[in-house]
Order: C-alpha cells, then structure tokens, then sequence
C-alpha cells in the first residue's frame, strides 16, 4: 500500500489558508498571502521540510484558482462546494459552535437544534471528510498532520479511520465550553465532536483552562480521553516582525493621521478587534462613557481609538452589532463632544498598518472580551507601543493567564469597574505604567509562533 501514500511529511490543515485570489477586471488572478500565527509558526520549519497546507477555497477567486490549476506550492486548496461550505462554515462553525466555545447563546430564545441545523450538520460532516480524504492523499507514511480548530473536529477521527499510520493532532484556537454548557448541543453531536477530536493523538489547548473543560465535556460525554494526550501551549506575539512592521513607513503616515484626529496632548485608550460578538465591543464602549460622566477631568483631554474591523457579515446578528457598535460610538460623540475633541474615534476599515499605528500610539489597550481563546492584542500592544501602555484585561481572555500580574484586571460585564479600571490605567504613573508594560512585552513574547508550532510538532512525534 506503500505507493498510494503522498509526499507530504507535515501537514496543517484549516478553513482558511495562508493565501486567497481574487479575479482583478482584466480577468487575471491576484493573490494575497495572510499573515497570523500559524503562518509565521509554519515558515519556521523552512521551505524544504515537505510541508503542505491543506485549506478551503473561500471566495469567488479562491474557486477559480483552483479550477485554473493556479496555485502555489505547499499549499492545497479544496474547492468544496459554495452551498455545503456554507452550511458547514455559517451553519455549524460559526453559528454554533463558536457560540458554545463562547457562551454566546441569549438561551431564552435560541439554540433550536431543528431539522434545518440537522441538514447543515449534515453538510459539516462532508466537508470536514473532504478535508479527511485529502489529508490521507497527500500524507507520506508516518506524517504529522496538524489539524486547526472548531471548523475540523471530526477530521482527527475521520482521517484515523483512512490512515493509522499518521500522527494526528489537533489544535483549538478558541476557548472550550464548561460541560453544563456544551450539554446544549444534541446528544449524539456532542459525541461526534468529542469522538472526533479524540481520534488525533494529542489535542492542544491556549490555556489550561480550555484543556480541562475539554477534559471535563469528555468524562461527561464520552466516556474520558481514552489514549489521546493533552498539551496547553500559549501562542505568543511575534516580538520581530511586529517590532520591524511597526516601524515602516506606511505606519509613521498612519500615525500622522491618527495624531490630527486625537489632537493635542490627549491621552488614547485604543481597542482593536474583528466586529465579532465575543470581544464585547458595546460594553467597551458603555464603560468609555461612564468614565466621562464619573470622571469629567478626562473630558477634552482622552481619545478613545476604537478599530473595530468587519467580520462573518453573511450572519445578520453580526450585521447588527457593526449597526449597534457604530450607533452607540456616534452617541457619545454626539453627547460629549465639542468643537475641538471627538471623545470616539471609530474605523472600521480594516487598515493592518493604521492597527499598528493606534499600537504605538497607545497610553491604554482596552482587551475586554465576554470569553477568547488568547487575545493577541493584549500581547502586541505593549510589545509595539512607543511609550509603554497599560493594559485593562477581561478575566475571561485566555492571555489573562499569563498576563493577570500585570494587567488591570475587569470582569467584561461590569461597566462601571471597567470604566474604574480606564481611570486607573490613564492615572498610571509614566515610570510604573513603563515598567508594567516591559514585564507585559515580556511575558507576552514568551512562547513566539514559531517556537509554539515547533513544539506541537516535536511532542506529537515524540
Ligand atoms: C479567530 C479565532 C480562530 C478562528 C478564526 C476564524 O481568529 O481565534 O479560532 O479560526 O477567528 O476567523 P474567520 O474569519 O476565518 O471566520
């Protein structure tokens, strides 16, 4: 059986990939490659390691790329068809469970496991097995294969099926939902979710946290881990390429626009997130305009640098958190503003350079989410900002376990402590807040992308 084996010695697999095409007017294909953790953890392993990535074709362009043979090497996309992606990535990922992993539910009303939730399950299930049968393609024997997130979790137990041989971990880069809420999935797709994780041999986790609530959904639900290994490795900030990206030109023009738009001498609280329900964007906003009614000696001189880049709009409700995000911003304005200072500067054009610009600039970093996996953001602002930051930290990001000490901080529901928390950063001391922000960059940057992939790698063929 040894010739029908493929070349491929590592494998990562994920929706998305590291690069996406888009058809341009004159009919030819332009490509643009992604940036984030797994990229740059992947490039560590160099370009001679036989490594393939297995993703989905997303867009228009994407599909046409792969029907045109275009493509680029170590890189593989599925052309899976639109309507069952759809129900697969909408559907299932997105609309259930990342809601269970987050606890999005307002569960009065939703979630109603129908007929019509069961039709998407059933669109999962065939794409999660495309994933699975070219994974067992393209793998040479004894490869790694290193599957990504909540999108994949039938394709450890699906693939172990195709290739014994492999070694197959899995890798979730979202929180993981307590038992007493994953119990509102139905039965037996708890156990198929659970059943498919623990085909890998090892599953990783951000934060401890995340790895014992999985622990604990698998004694509840499928009788406990069976020989599957459990790791917890906290990506970190990738200190040298956001310290070199920072500084290049495109970010210092960016900088010149922000500092005309915050004005003179103002302080800046900056936050900057996808529009997506977890990061808890509304309250973030709230606790804002509480600390200018407590507080009135922060009017005129704080701006608020809110970037809040657009995200999963097929999905109506988060259509109308943009619509509620750029209503209440707009309020404020309209409330406290004067002639000279508009208290909110909102944007919501991603802008990666303008994102690093507000980083620099930062005097508070505003990390409040209801519940995430890590938080990244909580770990390259310090890491970028010119004059050291301080950071308020929801408990419930997953970097708070490693970055508590020295954060302020908040229980994301409690707006008038989180705006107490915005008036204890900005009284912050210049020399305390300076050395808080070193220990923040420090810890930070403790485990950077590379080192985190390569040590998944090493303990899944150890
Ligand atoms: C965030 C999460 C990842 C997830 C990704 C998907 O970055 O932390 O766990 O894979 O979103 O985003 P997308 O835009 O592809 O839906």
């Amino acid at each position: 059986m040894a010739s029908s084996f493929g070349a491929a010695q590592v494998l990562v697999a994920s929706n998305r990939g590291p690069v996406s095409y888009a058809v341009a007017d004159d009919g030819s294909l332009r490509s643009k490659r992604g940036g984030g953790g797994l990229v740059s953890g992947l490039s560590a392993i160099g370009p001679d390691s036989g490594a393939l990535w297995v993703c989905s074709a997303l867009s228009d362009g994407d599909r046409e790329a792969v029907r045109r043979g275009v493509g680029e090497d170590g890189v593989r996309m599925l052309d899976i068809p639109a309507d069952v992606h759809a129900d697969a990535y909408n559907g299932v990922a997105n609309s259930v469970l990342w809601f269970v992993h987050h606890m999005l539910y307002q569960t009065p009303l939703e979630p109603a496991f129908d007929a019509e939730f069961r039709r998407q399950w059933a669109s999962y299930e065939t794409y999660n097995r495309a994933f699975a049968r070219a994974l067992a393609e393209e793998a040479a024997e004894g490869a790694a294969v290193l599957v990504q997130d909540y999108h994949l979790t039938l394709v450890p137990g699906m693939l172990r099926e195709l290739r014994s041989d492999l070694r197959i971990g899995h890798f979730s880069h979202t929180p993981w939902a307590p038992p007493e809420y994953f119990a509102m999935l139905p039965d037996d797709i708890a156990r198929q979710v659970l059943r498919g994780m623990l085909g890998a041999d090892r599953l990783g986790f951000l934060t401890h946290r995340w790895a014992d609530a999985f622990t604990a959904c698998c004694e509840r639900f499928a009788g406990g881990l069976g020989g599957t290994r459990i790791g917890v490795h906290g990506l970190g900030a990738d200190a040298d390429f956001l310290r070199a990206r920072s500084h290049e030109a495109d970010v210092d023009e960016r900088m010149a626009a922000l500092r005309e738009e915050i004005g003179e001498g103002r302080r800046t609280v900056v936050r900057v997130d996808r529009t997506e329900l977890s990061k808890n964007i509304v309250r973030g906003l709230l606790a804002y305009r509480q600390l200018l009614e407590d507080r009135p000696e922060w009017r005129e001189r704080v701006v608020h640098l809110a970037f809040a880049y657009p995200s999963r709009q097929d999905l109506a409700v988060y259509r109308d958190y943009t619509a509620e995000v750029q209503r209440l911003a707009q309020e404020i304005n309209e409330q406290y503003g004067t002639p000279g200072w508009r208290p909110v500067v909102l944007h919501v054009r991603d802008d990666f350079a303008r994102s690093l610009a507000a980083y620099r600039l930062a005097d508070v970093a505003l990390v409040n989410p209801i519940r995430d996996g890590m938080n990244l953001v909580a770990k390259e602002v310090p890491v970028v900002s010119d004059a050291g930051c301080a950071l308020v930290l929801s408990r419930e990001a997953g970097a708070h376990e490693e970055l508590g000490e020295d954060a302020i901080t908040v229980n994301p529901y409690d707006v008038v402590q989180t705006a107490e928390a915005l008036h204890e950063a900005l009284s912050m001391r210049p020399e305390d807040r300076t050395e808080r922000s070193k220990r923040l960059a420090a810890a930070a940057t403790a485990l950077p992308p590379a080192r985190w992939f390569l040590d998944q790698l090493e303990a899944l063929r150890g």
